[in-house]
């Protein structure tokens, strides 16, 4: 079955005000209304609305880094998917390596911001991955799996056409180190697996997962053709039109 190839590119705490309005421009500038793929900024919350209004009637979509686990009340500094939502934006990155490690989510929190999120309308990209620890003690499977599980649980059936996954494995977030496109297939082959196993094949054919970790010019087109593979999640190349647009043309190919 063909799916979609998917580029994201995850600006995590970078940019301003003038470079975001800059960078959506440039990326306007070179892609055709439709490129056959889908593609989405993740700005910092206070610059979605603005990359929202650059964005419209482009092929460009727009999502949150994160959201809250309630839809609002007392929780300081938190922002609801609701709110994500008025501002135009449909997506949302959920259980990225960041927050799970730096901030301390746990697949229970990110279980009830998917159900949240989903429950109004919101696309996650749900994003799992293993430590290098974890990996060099032959836990890889087990983790990504356990994410993946936990992730899902509160997902109906009927909501997983809105989820779209990413494997990060932490080793490679921002490290220059990228998986190899074996590595790679392999966890996306584990993960598609199970989700076979769990909802059916259809089911699991119809899922993109994304690779994500160190995506580059260099290595994308060799990462974007493994079988299973469909799409990037970027990080530090996304800031870089001269940098993401290569990894956009690479999708196109
Ligand atoms: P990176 O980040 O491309 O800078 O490694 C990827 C991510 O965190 O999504």
């Amino acid at each position: 079955m063909s799916r979609r190839r998917f580029i994201a590119g995850n600006w995590k705490m970078n940019l301003d005000r003038a470079g975001a309005a800059g960078l959506i421009s440039a990326l306007r500038a070179k892609l055709p209304h439709d490129p056959g793929f889908d593609v989405a900024v993740f700005p910092p919350f206070p610059y979605l609305e603005l990359a929202v209004n650059a964005c419209a009637g482009s092929c460009i979509s727009v999502g949150a880094q994160n959201c809250s686990h309630e839809l609002k009340g007392a929780f300081t500094g938190d922002v609801s998917a609701t709110m994500i939502l008025d501002l135009g934006a449909r997506r949302v990155l959920l259980g990225h390596s960041e927050r799970r490690h730096v901030f301390g989510e746990t697949d229970v929190i990110i279980a009830k911001k998917m159900a949240t999120a989903l429950g109004i309308g919101l696309h996650p990209i749900l994003c799992v991955g293993e430590t290098l620890d974890e990996r060099k003690a032959g836990q890889t499977s087990d983790v990504v799996l356990r994410q993946l599980r936990e992730g899902l649980a509160p997902v109906a059936a009927a909501q997983l056409a809105s989820v779209t996954l990413a494997y990060e494995p932490v080793w490679a977030i921002g490290t220059g180190v990228n998986a190899t496109p074996e590595q790679a297939g392999e966890v996306h082959s584990i993960l598609r697996n199970a989700l076979a196993a769990s909802h059916g094949r259809a089911t699991a054919d119809s899922m993109r997962i994304l690779y994500g970790g160190s995506v580059t010019p260099d290595n994308a087109a060799s990462l974007l053709a493994v079988p299973g593979v469909d799409g990037a999640l970027v990080g530090g190349a996304s800031l870089d039109a001269s940098k993401f647009v290569p990894i956009l043309e690479a999708a196109q190919r």
